[in-house]
């Protein structure tokens, strides 16, 4: 199947030579090409360029993309989109002024979808997730990662685990899935929460990884969740078994959940509020991506990253939507592009790459997604017909994508 997409005002993200991520001021720089063509053969992109050096248009199907802009597909590096039931009756309470911590400790947040999901059938969450992942397809996600997370026993977390196994099968999406064992701590195990990480260190992380269940391994390493000490336990082991991690931390305190994620290599350390320079420092040293969920501290009405410091001491960002029914409950990555824009003043320029290339190195996908390249997956959209790249965070709250392409196919 060969499809070519003709006449594109301008085609964004386009590169020659694949870059693994975008550090720093380069961040402002969101390459394209003008009036240009794309061609998608058996799911890859295999060319691109100026329509003056398309040499022929012999193709099963053809797309003029007049006054229409093309991007690659967002990547969504951090979501929790398999969950039960929903949770706008503590969203009052927060309304009302209740803190997520205050909400927690009466056993609502995530232990009250923990044992939602505890009850649901994984059919039910199989249905209920696929058609979040659609309704985020259309609006331009082309790879997300999901967590488990909402299980609190083995058996439960298994359950969620392969309905994450049933999406990665059979969504358009390119799937990552990332064990979250270490989530809450179960009201039965409060106040012994270490026989809970031996649980999730002796039973669910040998089991998870004999299914080849997870790519990720992920921790709630933070003040009131677990500490650095236990998340240190359960990454050593998590990687043993050839998970990768990638973690929640500072999302409510300076806890030494990014130095503990540095320490194992993490893929990302995600949330992040609490950065300073001593974090940042860490963080210019290593490989692991800095990711902001711009939804959930939006949602949370909490402090936001400091993504200008990082983007001005030379760091790469990534932004992701932290779908969840408790702190994000939206999966639209437009609305991350508006948030990042507004809350966190970044250019709709360093927005893009944000939620493009550097998310996809933090899901660990950059060698098939994220931009478009010669050899990697024909994942991307056609905008409707907006008037600028940056009228896409502007004009929030509506859908600016027209046509969506994954692995070569319409959607
Ligand atoms: O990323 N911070 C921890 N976990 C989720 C919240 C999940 C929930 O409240 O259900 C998050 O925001
Ligand atoms: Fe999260």
């Amino acid at each position: 199947m060969r499809i070519l997409v003709k006449n594109i005002k301008r085609l964004y993200q386009a590169e020659e030579n694949p870059r693994l991520a975008v550090c720093g001021s380069d961040m402002a720089d969101l390459p394209y090409i003008e009036n240009a063509y794309l061609i998608a053969q058996d799911g890859l992109i295999a060319d691109f360029g100026a329509m003056e050096d398309l040499k022929e248009e012999n193709a099963d199907k053809v797309y003029d993309a007049y006054d229409r802009y093309v991007l690659p597909s967002f990547c969504d590096s951090h979501t929790h989109l398999v969950y039960a039931g929903s949770r706008e009756i503590e969203y009052i309470d927060k309304i009302r002024g209740l803190s997520y911590e205050e909400i927690a400790e009466r056993g609502g947040g995530i232990v009250n979808s923990a044992l939602r999901l505890q009850q649901t059938d994984e059919e039910q969450l199989y249905e209920d997730a696929m058609q979040r992942i659609d309704s985020m397809i259309k609006y331009g996600t082309g790879a997300v990662e999901i967590k488990s997370g909402y299980g609190f026993t083995t058996e439960a977390e298994l359950k969620m685990l392969r309905v994450i196994r049933r999406i990665k099968e059979n969504s358009p999406a390119t799937i990552k899935a990332n064990f979250l064992g270490a989530h809450g701590v179960p009201l039965e195990y409060r106040g012994k929460q270490k026989e809970f990480v031996d649980l999730v260190v002796n039973e669910m992380i040998p089991m998870v990884a004999q299914e080849n269940l997870a790519d990720f391994i992920d921790v709630f390493c933070d003040k009131g969740f677990f500490t650095v000490e236990e998340t240190d336990r359960m990454l050593f082991e998590g990687v043993k078994y050839g998970l990768k991690p990638k973690i929640h931390a500072n999302e409510l305190a300076k806890s030494g959940g990014i130095q503990v994620g540095v320490k194992y290599n993490a893929l990302s350390v995600d949330h992040i509020e609490y950065t300073g320079i001593e974090e940042m420092a860490i963080l210019k040293a290593s490989q692991t991506m800095p990711t902001i969920l711009p939804g959930a501290a939006f949602f949370l009405n909490m402090p936001y990253a400091p993504a200008r410091d990082m983007i001005s001491y030379g760091l790469p960002v990534a932004m992701a939507s932290d779908f969840n029914p408790g702190s994000s409950p939206s999966g639209n990555m437009q609305l991350i592009l508006t948030f990042a824009c507004v809350n966190y003043r970044l250019t709709p320029q360093e927005a893009i790459n944000a939620t493009t290339i550097n998310s996809a190195y933090a899901m660990d996908v950059v060698d098939s997604c994220g931009s478009i390249c010669k050899g990697k997956k024909a994942n991307f959209f056609i905008t409707k017909r907006i008037p600028t790249i940056e009228y896409i965070p502007y004009y929030y709250g509506e859908n600016k994508v027209d046509k969506v392409f994954l692995n070569g196919k319409e959607q």
